[in-house]
């Protein structure tokens, strides 16, 4: 079966590869380059655990079966830089603590593997830690991946494996064929791009935040911008751990030691289409990272940008076929793309090419 996926950020790329691995004929189209928007941005992070809010029990479930599938991508991908070094949630202050408190006890109902650390044992975790924060909660089981390298590496591996991947081609518009006597042929979609037309059995949309002339989505979609900084790694050792900061004054942040570079961020913030780095931002992101970890003080400043996360009006991603119709989408997935494009690719293969829909995926509907 020949299917189109538009948008070549992570959720495609993971869409592409799972049907391409089912044996399907792909073609991938992105307006720019693939993987080079909110997948290049990210941090990383796999962490359904310390990432748990206490209304978010469907990306829980779905955050754990997708951090499982990356433990096997590495034999398909190679090195994606999996780094299973646990997430250490911390309180920056003893005004935060009952709020964490609340939060562990939330985890360990869902059986959660964490473990509560008082502040006099918090450097026992990393000796980098500010020896006065409060508490923190240990999450052994999240993980981090080299995002940039992840998306480099799908890439590679549709490329090898026959998929067609047309960047800087953006789809104008895509239309279901009628037949002769006006009822729609729905086995197949035409697509028109800025640079010719192409017909497809079945249309995956996971265009995040992308805008089409003649199609409206059939959901809300809108931009939450982050910000983030990239630090130099310092000669000698430093934090090893990914520290997730909870302060109920200034909001959450987290620091993500990866090979090669130290990525702090990320602000949550409601601007338009506006990706400009802010003095606000990094005073925001600043303060509660160097609140977390004194040590930043001295390290090199790399890189700064700003993303733009695409986000459903309840926050849960869509995986979901659009009425009786060939067009399915894939989109909203806001802070989680890294973490839950494995699970939502399969979850979309599955769905087109078997009508199954995986138990993990059955909130994430249109409407
Ligand atoms: N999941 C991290 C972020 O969106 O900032």
């Amino acid at each position: 079966m020949k299917i189109g996926i538009i948008g070549g950020g992570v959720a495609g790329l993971f869409a592409a590869y799972h049907l391409v691995r089912a044996g399907q004929d792909v073609t991938l189209f992105e307006s720019e380059k693939c993987g080079r928007g909110c997948s290049w941005n990210a941090a990383g992070m796999l962490a359904p655990i310390n990432e748990l809010e206490f209304q978010e029990l469907p990306l829980l479930r779905a955050g754990m079966a997708s951090r499982n599938l990356y433990g096997y991508l590495e034999k398909d991908l190679g090195d994606i830089g999996l780094k299973r070094n646990g997430t250490l949630e911390v309180a920056l202050v003893p005004d935060d603590e009952g709020y964490l408190r609340r939060l562990f006890e939330f985890q360990v109902e869902q059986g959660l593997p964490v473990e509560w650390i008082p502040g006099h044992k918090i450097q026992e975790y990393d000796s980098f830690l500010n020896r006065n924060l409060p508490c923190a909660i240990w999450s052994p089981a999240d993980w981090q991946v080299d995002n940039r390298k992840l998306v480099e590496r799908l890439i590679a591996y549709l490329k090898e494996n026959g998929s067609t991947i047309r960047e800087d081609e953006k789809v104008i518009l895509w239309k279901v064929r009628e037949d002769e006597d006006g009822k729609s042929d729905r086995e197949l979609v035409e697509l028109v791009t800025d640079r010719g037309t192409c017909i497809v059995n079945r249309l995956v949309v996971a265009a995040g935040l992308g805008k089409f002339k003649h199609n409206s989505l059939p959901y809300k979609i809108y931009p939450v911008r982050g910000e983030m900084i990239s630090l130099e790694v310092p000669r000698l050792p430093f934090l090893e751990k990914t520290v997730r900061i909870k302060n109920s004054a200034l909001g959450n942040a987290y620091i993500v030691p990866k090979a090669g570079r130290i990525l702090i961020g990320s602000t949550s913030e409601e601007k338009g289409f506006d990706a400009s780095n802010t003095v606000g931002g990094m005073l925001d992101i600043l303060r509660k990272c160097y609140a977390a970890v004194p040590g930043l003080y001295e390290l090199s400043v790399r890189e700064l940008w700003a993303g733009l996360r695409p986000s459903t009006l309840n926050r849960l991603p869509v995986c979901d076929r659009e009425g009786g119709s060939p067009v399915y989408h894939l989109n909203g997935l806001y802070r989680h793309g890294i973490l839950l494009s494995p699970l939502l690719g399969k979850a979309m293969s599955e769905l087109i090419l078997n009508g199954i829909r995986l138990p993990e995926i059955d909130s994430f509907r249109i409407g």
